[in-house]
């Protein structure tokens, strides 16, 4: 498609241009291409370019789709990613392959020192990672895994493995990281809660004195378009934020960055809810879990539920206040099985509303109000629309039965993934691939999508035949 192109009006649904699918045969194929030549032999870079490492998010993505090609691969992923845990329990947001050259990506081990700086904390001796984390996606892809070849885990014993590190994962952000004191966790660096130039940071982050733009050199701008990306200014306060964090050792306290995401304790909610069904398979109640889970729940919605717009919006711990943007991640709580149903409705009339236009001007989720004075329809989590998200709030519909919706997303990220080439991110308007091609979460959703769709399985069916715990 042609970049060049400017929209001067906001489009209507006419101006919606997305070629017909292809056929899913062909789709699955292609998107089993991608996961192949994304793995490394122990793990899946999210792109050969931009990210030649593994991510922990992406991971869990990664997980969840390629346990339809190979439930082998999917446990290896989860399994090599939770081998670089911290003895604080803490995931990092990446674990570097130490054969990729260090100018190959920006901050680089040498940036981050976790063996040196992150001792204290526990980080590993054999593994060089970063030292912050990313969202808790990790128990729900470990269990949906297990469910994709309930056999194959039980002969490896992958859930027994797995289940004291997730636990430890989840303890680590429930003891360490409520820093707002009101039970929900918070991230201390926008790159923790994975959206990482979403306008929702941009009042907190304005109180960030910039690294020189000198002291470091981003490798991300010999992948990407300058437009598609965050701006040097962002970087700074990004390079800033987490250099601190390393020179005070990795310790957790409070900071200069704060903020309480709804997105990243939804997960926390749905991983919450998938270790006990863990817990339950594995011989032992998952009761505490789920009223864990409950607790959340109910943290989540005194705490960042905005009535009057109908979402939930970021609270930022330093003031204590609001952050009144709107971002996809105030719609991924739809994930919460046990929210009330008015607050569903309400999610649902923002999600179809002017200000996400789903199945309206757009087909899939901005990243950001299209109303909104920062919207970007290419720059990064700005505006454009991302297939993991989209996938959240898909299955999030039909964790609330809203059918119809459910499957038209499904529909458009299936359709889109196919024409953008599995773009990393796509114009939510028009569905014009940014960032990188060939992304493997957008591979790795698609292959989920297409055998829910031609399954009819319900995420309440995610549920191994023998022995399950209640699914959702
Ligand atoms: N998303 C960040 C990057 O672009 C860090 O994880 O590198």
């Amino acid at each position: 498609m042609d970049r060049t192109v400017q929209l001067t009006t906001r489009p209507t649904e006419r101006d919606i241009a997305y070629d017909p699918p292809p056929a899913a045969d062909t789709l699955q194929l292609r998107a089993g291409r991608v996961l192949e030549e994304n793995w490394t032999g122990s793990s899946t870079v999210p792109s050969r370019g931009l990210y030649p490492h593994q991510w922990s998010w992406d991971s869990a993505f990664i997980a969840i789709g390629l346990r339809h090609r190979s439930p082998l691969r999917a446990q290896t992923e989860l399994e090599t990613l939770l081998a670089a845990q911290w003895g604080d329990g803490r995931v990092p947001h990446i674990v570097f392959n130490p054969s990729v050259p260090l100018d190959a990506y920006f901050p680089s081990p040498d940036f981050w020192r976790s063996a040196t700086a992150g001792r204290g904390a526990g980080a590993p001796r054999t593994v060089q990672t970063s030292g912050i984390v990313q969202p808790p996606v990790h128990a729900l892809a470990a269990w949906l895994v297990h469910c994709a070849d309930p056999w194959l885990s039980r002969t490896r014993g992958f859930l027994a493995r797995v289940y004291p590190r997730l636990a430890a994962w989840h303890r680590y952000l429930l003891h360490r990281r409520d820093l707002g004191g009101g039970g929900l966790v918070s991230v201390v660096h926008p790159w923790e809660q994975g959206m990482d130039n979403s306008p929702c940071w941009d009042l907190p982050l304005s109180r960030i004195t910039p690294a020189p733009a000198r002291s470091f050199r981003r490798a991300d701008l010999d992948h990407g378009a300058a437009e598609d990306r965050p701006t040097d200014l962002d970087y700074g306060r990004y390079v800033r934020l987490a250099a601190d964090y390393r020179d005070r050792g990795y310790a957790d306290g409070p900071g200069d960055f704060a903020v309480e995401d709804p997105a990243f304790n939804a997960l926390l909610v749905a991983s919450e809810h998938a270790l006990a069904r863990i817990a339950h398979e594995l011989g032992a109640p998952g009761t505490a879990r789920h009223a864990r889970a409950e607790r959340l729940t109910h943290a989540l919605v005194e705490r960042l539920w905005d009535p009057a717009e109908g979402m939930f919006f970021c609270r930022d711990v330093r003031t204590g206040e609001p952050i009144r943007e709107r971002g996809v991640s105030g719609l991924v709580p739809l994930l919460l099985p046990t929210l009330p149903r008015e607050k569903v409705a309400a999610l649902v009339g923002t999600l179809t509303g002017p200000h996400f236009g789903l199945g309206a001007t757009t087909r899939l989720v901005p990243s950001y109000d299209l109303l909104g004075e920062a919207f970007d329809p290419h720059r990064y989590w700005r505006g454009p629309a991302w297939f993991n998200t989209a996938w959240l709030v898909e299955r999030g519909l039909r964790v609330h039965d809203e059918r119809a919706l459910a499957d038209a997303l499904a529909d458009a990220l299936i359709a889109t993934a196919g024409t953008s080439d599995f773009a990393e991110y796509v114009d939510p308007y028009t569905g014009e691939a940014c960032g990188a091609t060939g992304f493997s979460w957008t591979a790795a959703l698609t292959l989920d999508l297409l055998h829910t769709r031609s399954h009819n399985v319900r995420p309440a069916a995610d549920r191994p035949a023998v022995r399950g715990g209640d699914g959702g």
